[in-house]
Protein backbone atom coordinates (compact mmCIF):
# COMPACT_ATOMS: atom_id res chain seq x y z
CA UNK A 1 0.00 0.00 0.00
CA UNK A 2 1.44 3.59 -1.12
CA UNK A 3 1.59 5.96 1.49
CA UNK A 4 2.87 9.39 0.02
CA UNK A 5 4.76 11.94 2.53
CA UNK A 6 5.56 9.22 5.09
CA UNK A 7 9.69 9.87 5.22
CA UNK A 8 8.93 13.75 5.29
CA UNK A 9 6.19 14.37 7.50
CA UNK A 10 6.34 14.06 11.58
CA UNK A 11 7.47 11.38 13.48
CA UNK A 12 4.07 9.62 13.49
CA UNK A 13 2.90 10.25 9.41
CA UNK A 14 0.97 7.50 9.03
CA UNK A 15 -0.92 5.97 11.82
CA UNK A 16 -3.19 2.61 11.94
CA UNK A 17 -6.16 2.44 13.59
CA UNK A 18 -7.51 -0.75 14.59
CA UNK A 19 -11.76 -0.77 14.59
CA UNK A 20 -14.02 1.04 12.06
CA UNK A 21 -17.05 1.82 14.70
CA UNK A 22 -18.13 5.37 15.89
CA UNK A 23 -14.74 5.78 17.68
CA UNK A 24 -12.64 4.15 15.10
CA UNK A 25 -14.13 6.18 12.44
CA UNK A 26 -13.77 9.78 14.49
CA UNK A 27 -10.09 8.95 15.76
CA UNK A 28 -9.67 8.22 11.33
CA UNK A 29 -11.12 11.78 10.59
CA UNK A 30 -9.37 13.84 13.62
CA UNK A 31 -5.79 12.18 12.36
CA UNK A 32 -6.90 12.88 8.69
CA UNK A 33 -7.99 16.64 9.13
CA UNK A 34 -4.17 17.02 10.71
CA UNK A 35 -3.21 15.91 7.35
CA UNK A 36 -1.98 12.17 8.74
CA UNK A 37 -2.24 9.46 6.44
CA UNK A 38 -4.30 6.40 8.59
CA UNK A 39 -4.74 3.20 7.78
CA UNK A 40 -7.89 1.59 9.06
CA UNK A 41 -8.23 -2.16 9.76
CA UNK A 42 -11.48 -4.05 10.44
CA UNK A 43 -11.53 -8.02 9.57
CA UNK A 44 -15.13 -7.82 7.86
CA UNK A 45 -15.26 -5.55 4.63
CA UNK A 46 -19.00 -4.19 5.54
CA UNK A 47 -17.76 -1.90 8.16
CA UNK A 48 -15.40 -0.46 6.26
CA UNK A 49 -17.56 0.67 3.68
CA UNK A 50 -19.71 2.06 6.11
CA UNK A 51 -16.69 3.75 7.93
CA UNK A 52 -15.60 4.76 3.90
CA UNK A 53 -18.96 6.64 3.70
CA UNK A 54 -19.70 8.15 7.35
CA UNK A 55 -16.45 9.68 6.77
CA UNK A 56 -17.35 11.47 3.55
CA UNK A 57 -20.63 12.02 4.74
CA UNK A 58 -18.87 14.26 7.84
CA UNK A 59 -16.79 15.89 6.08
CA UNK A 60 -19.06 17.47 3.31
CA UNK A 61 -21.16 18.26 6.69
CA UNK A 62 -17.95 19.66 7.70
CA UNK A 63 -17.61 21.51 4.61
CA UNK A 64 -20.83 22.70 4.61
CA UNK A 65 -20.65 24.74 7.55
CA UNK A 66 -16.97 26.08 6.10
CA UNK A 67 -14.96 24.01 8.65
CA UNK A 68 -13.00 21.94 5.97
CA UNK A 69 -12.00 23.27 2.30
CA UNK A 70 -11.78 20.11 0.28
CA UNK A 71 -13.01 16.68 1.46
CA UNK A 72 -12.11 14.69 -1.47
CA UNK A 73 -8.11 15.13 0.23
CA UNK A 74 -8.99 14.46 3.29
CA UNK A 75 -11.39 11.11 2.07
CA UNK A 76 -8.00 10.03 0.31
CA UNK A 77 -5.43 10.65 2.91
CA UNK A 78 -7.85 6.98 5.03
CA UNK A 79 -7.17 3.71 3.33
CA UNK A 80 -8.86 0.90 4.42
CA UNK A 81 -8.30 -2.83 4.47
CA UNK A 82 -9.19 -6.10 6.13
CA UNK A 83 -5.80 -7.37 6.11
CA UNK A 84 -3.88 -6.65 9.77
CA UNK A 85 -0.61 -6.99 7.70
CA UNK A 86 -0.94 -3.92 5.75
CA UNK A 87 -0.31 -2.20 8.88
CA UNK A 88 2.96 -2.49 8.81
CA UNK A 89 2.71 0.56 6.83
CA UNK A 90 2.06 2.43 10.17
CA UNK A 91 4.20 4.49 12.46
CA UNK A 92 1.91 3.95 15.14
CA UNK A 93 -1.74 2.47 15.58
CA UNK A 94 -4.15 3.21 17.97
CA UNK A 95 -7.11 -0.09 18.66
CA UNK A 96 -10.80 0.73 19.06
CA UNK A 97 -12.27 -2.12 19.16
CA UNK A 98 -15.04 -3.86 21.24
CA UNK A 99 -14.37 -3.44 25.50
CA UNK A 100 -13.09 -7.15 25.75
CA UNK A 101 -9.65 -7.87 27.13
CA UNK A 102 -9.43 -10.84 25.63
CA UNK A 103 -10.16 -9.91 22.21
CA UNK A 104 -7.90 -6.67 22.83
CA UNK A 105 -5.58 -8.92 24.16
CA UNK A 106 -5.21 -10.80 21.15
CA UNK A 107 -4.96 -8.38 19.22
CA UNK A 108 -2.18 -6.73 20.42
CA UNK A 109 -0.07 -9.84 20.35
CA UNK A 110 -0.59 -10.02 16.27
CA UNK A 111 -0.30 -5.92 16.34
CA UNK A 112 3.26 -6.80 18.17
CA UNK A 113 4.38 -9.08 15.85
CA UNK A 114 3.61 -7.41 12.40
CA UNK A 115 4.91 -3.69 13.96
CA UNK A 116 7.99 -4.23 15.54
CA UNK A 117 9.27 -0.91 15.24
CA UNK A 118 5.80 0.94 15.46
CA UNK A 119 7.04 4.31 18.07
CA UNK A 120 3.55 3.05 19.81
CA UNK A 121 0.83 0.69 20.37
CA UNK A 122 -2.26 2.69 22.08
CA UNK A 123 -5.57 1.44 23.13
CA UNK A 124 -8.43 3.54 23.31
CA UNK A 125 -10.27 1.45 26.25
CA UNK A 126 -11.70 3.20 28.52
CA UNK A 127 -11.73 0.75 31.05
CA UNK A 128 -9.51 -2.61 30.71
CA UNK A 129 -5.80 -2.15 32.57
CA UNK A 130 -3.63 -1.34 30.11
CA UNK A 131 -1.14 -3.55 31.54
CA UNK A 132 -3.21 -6.67 31.27
CA UNK A 133 -3.02 -5.36 27.26
CA UNK A 134 0.32 -4.80 27.69
CA UNK A 135 1.26 -7.94 28.61
CA UNK A 136 -0.08 -9.77 25.50
CA UNK A 137 2.89 -8.39 23.68
CA UNK A 138 6.51 -8.40 23.66
CA UNK A 139 7.17 -4.97 24.13
CA UNK A 140 4.73 -3.28 26.61
CA UNK A 141 7.03 -0.53 26.88
CA UNK A 142 5.66 1.09 23.84
CA UNK A 143 1.70 0.19 24.94
CA UNK A 144 -0.30 3.00 26.74
CA UNK A 145 -3.67 4.23 26.47
CA UNK A 146 -4.95 6.90 24.29
CA UNK A 147 -8.35 7.60 25.59
CA UNK A 148 -10.34 9.54 23.14
CA UNK A 149 -13.96 11.21 23.93
CA UNK A 150 -16.92 10.85 21.55
CA UNK A 151 -17.41 12.49 19.23
CA UNK A 152 -14.23 12.43 18.49
CA UNK A 153 -14.10 15.10 15.93
CA UNK A 154 -15.62 17.48 18.23
CA UNK A 155 -14.40 17.25 21.59
CA UNK A 156 -10.91 18.11 22.28
CA UNK A 157 -9.53 15.88 25.28
CA UNK A 158 -7.21 12.58 24.88
CA UNK A 159 -6.76 10.92 28.39
CA UNK A 160 -2.81 9.75 27.84
CA UNK A 161 -2.43 6.46 29.88
CA UNK A 162 0.76 5.31 31.60
CA UNK A 163 0.74 1.81 32.14
CA UNK A 164 3.12 0.25 34.48
CA UNK A 165 6.19 -0.55 32.05
CA UNK A 166 4.97 2.73 29.46
CA UNK A 167 8.36 4.27 28.90
CA UNK A 168 8.48 7.92 29.09
CA UNK A 169 9.89 8.83 25.01
CA UNK A 170 6.71 6.75 23.97
CA UNK A 171 4.76 9.10 26.12
CA UNK A 172 6.19 12.00 24.87
CA UNK A 173 5.77 10.75 21.01
CA UNK A 174 1.99 9.99 21.69
CA UNK A 175 1.35 13.36 23.61
CA UNK A 176 3.32 15.09 20.63
CA UNK A 177 0.54 13.19 18.06
CA UNK A 178 -2.03 13.84 20.26
CA UNK A 179 -1.29 17.70 19.92
CA UNK A 180 -0.57 17.02 16.22
CA UNK A 181 -4.43 16.02 15.49
CA UNK A 182 -5.67 18.74 17.91
CA UNK A 183 -6.40 17.30 20.74
CA UNK A 184 -5.53 18.19 24.30
CA UNK A 185 -3.69 15.81 26.28
CA UNK A 186 -4.04 14.94 30.19
CA UNK A 187 -1.81 12.37 32.10
CA UNK A 188 -3.33 9.67 33.70
CA UNK A 189 -2.24 6.60 35.71
CA UNK A 190 -3.70 3.29 34.67
CA UNK A 191 -6.65 2.59 36.70
CA UNK A 192 -9.89 1.91 35.65
CA UNK A 193 -12.06 4.69 34.44
CA UNK A 194 -9.08 6.75 34.46
CA UNK A 195 -9.91 10.66 34.97
CA UNK A 196 -12.87 11.61 32.95
CA UNK A 197 -14.81 8.09 33.32
CA UNK A 198 -14.47 7.91 37.09
CA UNK A 199 -16.11 11.00 37.53
CA UNK A 200 -18.71 9.94 34.79
CA UNK A 201 -20.34 7.40 35.19
CA UNK A 202 -21.18 7.28 38.66
CA UNK A 203 -23.13 10.26 38.13
CA UNK A 204 -24.68 8.55 34.79
CA UNK A 205 -25.31 5.22 36.68
CA UNK A 206 -27.02 7.88 39.22
CA UNK A 207 -29.44 9.29 36.61
CA UNK A 208 -30.95 5.59 35.72
CA UNK A 209 -31.14 4.30 38.77
CA UNK A 210 -33.08 7.88 39.63
CA UNK A 211 -35.46 6.99 36.44
CA UNK A 212 -35.41 2.86 37.78
CA UNK A 213 -37.00 4.30 41.01
CA UNK A 214 -39.55 6.57 39.18
CA UNK A 215 -38.25 9.79 40.65
CA UNK A 216 -38.84 11.82 37.60
CA UNK A 217 -39.26 11.18 34.08
CA UNK A 218 -36.49 10.74 31.27
CA UNK A 219 -37.19 14.22 29.87
CA UNK A 220 -37.08 15.86 33.04
CA UNK A 221 -34.11 13.98 34.20
CA UNK A 222 -32.17 15.54 31.38
CA UNK A 223 -33.69 18.95 31.00
CA UNK A 224 -32.87 19.00 35.01
CA UNK A 225 -29.21 18.36 34.24
CA UNK A 226 -28.85 20.77 31.05
CA UNK A 227 -30.92 23.71 31.83
CA UNK A 228 -29.66 23.23 35.49
CA UNK A 229 -26.41 22.65 34.87
CA UNK A 230 -25.59 23.57 31.31
CA UNK A 231 -24.79 20.32 30.21
CA UNK A 232 -24.91 19.77 26.34
CA UNK A 233 -26.66 16.52 26.84
CA UNK A 234 -29.13 14.99 29.97
CA UNK A 235 -27.52 12.06 31.25
CA UNK A 236 -30.29 9.91 29.39
CA UNK A 237 -29.77 11.30 26.43
CA UNK A 238 -25.61 10.96 26.77
CA UNK A 239 -25.70 7.08 27.96
CA UNK A 240 -27.88 6.70 24.84
CA UNK A 241 -24.98 8.10 22.74
CA UNK A 242 -22.09 6.89 24.41
CA UNK A 243 -24.03 2.94 24.06
CA UNK A 244 -25.65 1.24 26.85
CA UNK A 245 -23.32 -1.98 26.03
CA UNK A 246 -20.43 0.21 26.42
CA UNK A 247 -21.65 2.17 29.42
CA UNK A 248 -22.66 -1.37 30.83
CA UNK A 249 -18.87 -2.52 30.13
CA UNK A 250 -16.80 0.64 31.94
CA UNK A 251 -19.61 0.19 35.15
CA UNK A 252 -18.78 -3.25 35.27
CA UNK A 253 -14.62 -2.30 35.06
CA UNK A 254 -15.44 -0.04 37.39
CA UNK A 255 -16.94 -2.34 39.99
CA UNK A 256 -14.60 -4.76 39.32
CA UNK A 257 -11.55 -2.56 40.11
CA UNK A 258 -13.14 -0.46 42.89
CA UNK A 259 -15.85 -2.58 44.43
CA UNK A 260 -17.65 0.60 45.34
CA UNK A 261 -21.53 0.42 44.50
CA UNK A 262 -21.90 3.66 42.87
CA UNK A 263 -20.07 2.31 39.94
CA UNK A 264 -22.23 -1.11 39.70
CA UNK A 265 -24.74 -1.18 36.93
CA UNK A 266 -28.02 -0.77 37.79
CA UNK A 267 -30.57 -3.67 36.85
CA UNK A 268 -32.82 -1.76 34.62
CA UNK A 269 -29.37 -1.22 32.53
CA UNK A 270 -28.42 -5.23 32.41
CA UNK A 271 -32.09 -5.97 31.17
CA UNK A 272 -32.01 -3.17 28.25
CA UNK A 273 -28.15 -4.41 27.38
CA UNK A 274 -29.65 -8.18 27.36
CA UNK A 275 -32.74 -6.95 25.13
CA UNK A 276 -30.31 -5.47 22.66
CA UNK A 277 -31.39 -1.96 23.36
CA UNK A 278 -28.06 -0.72 23.17
CA UNK A 279 -29.08 2.96 22.66
CA UNK A 280 -28.99 5.46 19.53
CA UNK A 281 -26.65 3.07 17.53
CA UNK A 282 -29.52 0.15 17.58
CA UNK A 283 -32.58 2.61 17.38
CA UNK A 284 -34.13 1.92 21.12
CA UNK A 285 -32.32 2.82 24.63
CA UNK A 286 -33.98 5.26 26.80
CA UNK A 287 -35.46 7.60 24.09
CA UNK A 288 -36.53 5.78 20.67
CA UNK A 289 -34.37 6.82 17.29
CA UNK A 290 -35.76 6.98 14.13
CA UNK A 291 -32.48 5.78 12.53
CA UNK A 292 -29.32 4.14 13.48
CA UNK A 293 -25.84 6.27 12.80
CA UNK A 294 -24.35 4.46 10.10
CA UNK A 295 -20.42 3.64 11.62
CA UNK A 296 -22.18 3.20 15.17
N1 LIG B 1 -19.12 13.91 14.15
C1 LIG B 1 -18.51 15.05 13.80
N2 LIG B 1 -18.96 16.28 14.17
C2 LIG B 1 -20.09 16.34 14.90
C3 LIG B 1 -20.79 15.19 15.30
C4 LIG B 1 -20.26 13.93 14.90
N3 LIG B 1 -20.84 12.77 15.25
N4 LIG B 1 -21.85 15.56 16.03
C5 LIG B 1 -21.83 16.91 16.09
N5 LIG B 1 -20.76 17.37 15.41
C6 LIG B 1 -20.33 18.78 15.29
C7 LIG B 1 -21.23 19.60 14.41
O1 LIG B 1 -20.83 19.52 13.05
C8 LIG B 1 -20.99 20.99 14.98
O2 LIG B 1 -19.74 21.48 14.51
P1 LIG B 1 -19.40 23.08 14.39
O3 LIG B 1 -19.72 23.68 15.74
O4 LIG B 1 -17.94 23.07 14.08
O5 LIG B 1 -20.24 23.59 13.31
C9 LIG B 1 -20.83 20.73 16.48
O6 LIG B 1 -20.43 19.36 16.60
C10 LIG B 1 -22.11 20.97 17.24
O7 LIG B 1 -23.10 20.14 16.65
P2 LIG B 1 -24.66 20.48 16.63
O8 LIG B 1 -24.86 21.96 16.62
O9 LIG B 1 -25.31 19.69 15.55
O10 LIG B 1 -25.21 19.79 17.93
P3 LIG B 1 -24.98 20.12 19.45
O11 LIG B 1 -24.72 21.57 19.68
O12 LIG B 1 -26.12 19.47 20.12
O13 LIG B 1 -23.63 19.34 19.81
C11 LIG B 1 -22.52 17.45 20.71
C12 LIG B 1 -23.53 17.96 19.67
C13 LIG B 1 -21.15 18.03 20.37
C14 LIG B 1 -22.50 15.96 20.59
C15 LIG B 1 -22.97 17.97 22.12
O14 LIG B 1 -24.29 17.58 22.35
C16 LIG B 1 -22.09 17.43 23.24
O15 LIG B 1 -21.03 17.96 23.51
N6 LIG B 1 -22.56 16.39 23.93
C17 LIG B 1 -21.82 15.75 25.03
C18 LIG B 1 -20.82 14.81 24.45
C19 LIG B 1 -20.03 14.13 25.53
O16 LIG B 1 -20.21 14.32 26.73
N7 LIG B 1 -19.11 13.30 25.08
C20 LIG B 1 -18.30 12.50 25.97
C21 LIG B 1 -18.91 11.15 26.13
S1 LIG B 1 -17.97 10.16 27.22
C22 LIG B 1 -16.89 9.38 26.21
O17 LIG B 1 -16.88 9.50 25.02
C23 LIG B 1 -15.87 8.54 26.88
C24 LIG B 1 -16.24 7.20 27.29
O18 LIG B 1 -15.34 6.38 27.52
C25 LIG B 1 -17.63 6.78 27.50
Amino acid sequence: MQMDGRDDMADIAVVGVVGAGFMGSGIAESAARADKHVLVYEPERAPLERAREALRRSLERAAARGKVDDPDVIVDRVAYTSELDDLRAADAVIEAVIEDPKVKGKLFQRLDRVLPDAVFLASNTSSIPIAEIAAWTARPERVLGLHFFSPVPVMSLVEVVRAIDTAEDVLDAACVFAGEIGKHTVLTKDRSGFIVNMLLVPYLMSAIRMYEDGFASREDIDEGMKRGCGHPMGPLTLADFIGLDVMYAIGQSLYEEFKRPDFAPPPLLKRMVVSGHFGRKSGRGFYQYAEAPAAA
